[in-house]
């Protein structure tokens, strides 16, 4: 990858930012639509896409105050005039994303994302639609081998989310064959991390959500794996601003 693409890659991820000014990306985003009344924001797809995943990314980041204030944002967006038959999918993200902005549990955030991706998935099933086309090929490895794994895992849980969402088998498996192909040793992180009995229990359940996610083949399976894998990549990149304080 270019040094630009890596740029981008670390910008776009936030951890630099959570780390350099402690609040990370805690500011809701200009371009979503603060007027509630404004006619056909439930439809407006590419916004929701945008929503949810700045709460991926919150979480990524292990920042559950961001994580908080941009469920708010997503539970927004679904207010107002629905198109009819909507409702009782429109409800379930509505209801995801409520839990997410109340809770104070990072784990159990982790797991309310991937609910929340799998609503939206739901709905496009039902209407027997896969919102994201393409997949990209994954970022080469070319620096060191623990910043290129980084890099590799951001876009392995882009494409398995975007996998819950859309929904893909082409996307999730994407995503589940680079994951399973960037296995992190305990050597890798001690390099960077004091590895904590905390730590290596992380590393264990992402080994184990690596190596079952390119056979997790319902849409609850992989919410759940999801969720796991999520809140692994979340709490080490806590403990990680905690340890670096
Ligand atoms: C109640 C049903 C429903 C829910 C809930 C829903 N969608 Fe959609 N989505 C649709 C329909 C119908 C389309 C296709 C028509 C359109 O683009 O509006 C669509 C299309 C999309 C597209 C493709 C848009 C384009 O123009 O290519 C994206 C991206 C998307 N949805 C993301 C999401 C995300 C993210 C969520 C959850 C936060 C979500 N959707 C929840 C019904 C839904
Ligand atoms: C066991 C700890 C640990 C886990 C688990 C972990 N990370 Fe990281 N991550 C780190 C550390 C440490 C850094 C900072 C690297 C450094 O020292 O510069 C980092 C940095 C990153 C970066 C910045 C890229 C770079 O070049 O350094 C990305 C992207 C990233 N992580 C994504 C993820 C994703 C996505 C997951 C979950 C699927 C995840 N990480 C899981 C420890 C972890």
């Amino acid at each position: 990858m270019s040094t630009q693409n890596r740029t981008a890659y670390l910008a776009a991820l936030g951890i630099l930012a959570a780390i350099g000014c402690g609040g990370g990306r805690s500011k809701p985003v200009t371009t979503s639509t603060t007027n509630s009344e404004e006619a056909g924001r439930v439809t407006n797809m590419h916004q929701h896409f945008h929503d949810v995943g700045e709460i991926q990314l919150a979480l990524i980041s292990g920042n559950l105050v961001s994580t908080r204030e941009l469920a708010k944002q997503v539970r927004a967006g679904f207010q107002g005039p629905q198109p009819q038959g909507w409702a009782p999918f429109i409800e379930r993200s509505v209801a995801s994303a409520e839990m997410l902005e109340v809770t104070d549990d990072l784990n159990m955030a982790a797991r309310l994302a991937a609910t929340l991706a799998n609503t939206c998935g739901d709905c496009h099933r039902a209407h027997e639609l896969t919102v994201v086309e393409h997949v990209a090929a994954p970022p080469p490895r070319e620096e060191d081998r623990f910043s290129d794994f980084m890099v590799q895992h951001r876009w392995a849980a882009d494409r398995m989310w975007e996998g819950l969402i859309a929904p893909s088998d082409e996307a999730w498996l994407a995503g589940a064959s680079v994951l399973a192909t960037t296995e992190l040793t305990p050597e890798d992180v001690g390099e960077r991390l004091v590895l904590t009995p905390e730590i290596e229990t992380i590393l264990r359940q992402i080994r184990s959500d690596a190596s079952s996610a390119g056979s997790a083949t319902s849409a609850e399976e992989r919410q759940e794996l999801y969720g796991s894998f999520l809140a692994g990549c979340a709490s080490c990149h806590r403990d990680m601003m905690n340890q670096r304080d």
